[in-house]
């Protein structure tokens, strides 16, 4: 299973494994890493799943769509090259290692 891996606001680090197909935003939910509020469930309409991707992987990433664009404007931490909402990532073998850094606030 892919290895994703997160830096929290403390600067931390935590690993989870993913299965293929699962969002980023599920594999930490799921694996309690804190940062990711992800209040409405992942239907890219809340902002509270942003993260920053690694500047190493921003373009392994398929590009955001038109409504994630336009939800990255409204995150409460500044919008930076790397945002992504983490709940339109879905992780793929060739993601394997992906970091992403969680941003200092989400509301
Ligand atoms: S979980 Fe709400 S936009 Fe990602």
């Amino acid at each position: 299973m892919p290895q994703l891996n997160f830096t929290l606001t403390d600067g931390s680090a935590v690993s989870v494994s993913c299965a293929v197909g699962e969002t980023v935003m599920n594999a930490a939910t799921l694996n309690g890493v804190p940062g990711v509020e992800a209040v409405c469930g992942g239907f890219c309409s809340c902002a509270t799943c942003h993260v920053y991707v690694d500047d190493a992987w921003i373009e392994k990433l398929p590009p955001p769509s038109g409504d994630e664009n336009e939800m990255l404007d409204g995150t409460a931490a500044d919008r930076l090259p790397g945002s992504r909402l983490s709940c339109q990532l879905k992780v793929t073998a060739e993601l394997d290692g992906l970091s992403v850094r969680m941003p200092p606030t989400q509301a």
